[in-house]
């Protein structure tokens, strides 16, 4: 018999949401429309600018490796970005890197901080991949409570039984995924403050900093002495409907970036030479393309919030200010989410996640990713409403 893989992948599952696309791709296979509010991806097309300067790019040669850090001129136009849009200083030669996307930004952090059995703490529910990342790093993740009520932000009280002579780092995401909650400046500058009476790496999670629809965005590394002590893991993916371009990246201290850059060399060398020129395109270019995305999503918004409101059964707290989802809750006794998820997709055609593929404290809740046509929302809804009914008719 050959030798068996690996025992570091005993626990690292695909994810849960790859099973409700399979399932969703065999309806519609069978013929049966499936509205997708599973996917977490902008529906857009990438901006014909951005695709214009990647075309530019091959024509003029740029097909070879790139820095290990990336192009000078997208760290650049990262630098740019961050000083216009988040007021922050950072020199794109030392403290800036381009990653595979967020996610590649994400595994570099944890592989560039954790010691074997280093303690980070988590929001749960939260993006499947922090926990996973941060095992494969040898790391624990140190899942805590949110506080619905208050935007999902962390229970810090929670937060603070949990703490060990371990835990290296806490991650903030605003806005969240799953849960579309964003921070106000007051509860970022509470993390903060916890961070810094506890010597914790504030690892902050950027994905969605551009999809803000009431508030404005916060970023920790503002906070006076905050810079030091925060990892920034940004994206294109999101705010240029760019996800597969597989562009991110981390802004940090030096030495951290030093760190992140040696495995870089080490695992993908670099990433693709022209769709760095892209994305300096599009950072550099015009940004009505942003605007004129999020003012489609937030009319969709406005769209899921009103009809979700209505569902018996369904219950939101709060307004999800940021991000493209919603992160409803079952409130009828005796159904679980897993029965609702389920039902919706093979009898009603709406593929939605599971809350608890976001860890435990997404129990009892799915996520719906308004990332689809205003009329696919509207078609979407009006099922979940049918199938709630029904449910509520049983739960009598
Ligand atoms: C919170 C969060 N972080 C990071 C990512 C990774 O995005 P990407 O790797 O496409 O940049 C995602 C993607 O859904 C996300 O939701």
């Amino acid at each position: 018999m050959l030798p068996d893989i690996a025992n570091r992948l005993d626990n690292i599952p695909f994810a849960g949401i790859r099973k409700v696309f399979q399932r969703a791709n065999e309806l519609e296979a069978q013929g049966k429309k499936v509205i997708h509010f599973e996917i977490g991806r902008p529906d857009f097309d990438t901006p014909g600018h951005i695709k214009a300067a990647v075309k530019t790019a091959l024509d003029n040669g740029h097909v070879h490796y790139a820095p290990n850090d990336g192009i000078p001129a997208l760290r650049e136009a990262l630098a740019m970005r961050l000083k216009l849009d988040k007021k922050l200083n950072y020199n794109p030669q030392k403290e800036i890197m381009v990653t595979a996307g967020g996610q590649e930004a994400l595994y570099l952090t944890f592989l560039s901080l954790l010691n074997e059995g280093d303690e980070v703490i988590i929001p749960n529910p939260c993006f499947g991949p922090f926990g996973l990342a941060i095992q494969l790093a040898g790391g624990v993740a140190v899942k805590t409570p949110l506080l619905p009520e208050q935007n999902f932000f962390y229970d810090l009280e929670a937060a603070k039984e949990l703490l060990s002579p371990r835990t290296k780092a806490i991650i903030v995401n605003s806005p969240h995924n799953p849960t579309g909650g964003v921070l106000t400046a007051a509860q970022m500058k509470e993390v903060v403050d916890f961070a810094c009476r506890h010597n914790l790496i504030l690892i902050s999670d950027e994905a969605y900093d551009k999809m803000l629809y009431d508030d404005s965005f916060v970023s920790p590394a503002t906070f006076p002495g905050m810079k030091e002590r925060t990892v920034i893991c940004g994206t294109l993916s999101k705010t240029y409907a760019m996800t597969g371009w597989r562009i991110g990246y981390i802004a940090a201290p030096e030495h951290i970036i030093g760190a992140a850059v040696r495995l870089q060399q080490n695992i993908m060398l670099s990433l693709c030479t022209f769709a760095q020129h892209g994305a300096v395109a599009a950072l550099t270019g015009p940004q009505e393309c942003v605007e004129a995305m999020m003012s489609e999503f937030a009319r969709r918004r406005k769209l899921v919030l009103e009809m979700l409101g209505q569902i018996p059964g369904l219950a939101l707290t709060g307004s999800p200010g940021g991000a493209f989802y919603a992160f409803p809750k079952i409130t009828l006794p005796g159904i679980s989410s897993s029965q609702v998820t389920d039902y919706l997709l093979n009898h009603a055609g709406v593929a939605v996640v599971d809350g608890s593929a976001f860890g435990d404290g997404g129990n009892d809740h799915f996520r719906l990713s308004y990332a689809v046509s205003y009329e696919d929302c509207r078609i979407g809804l009006e099922r979940i409403a049918k199938v709630m009914q029904m449910f509520a008719q049983r739960s009598l």
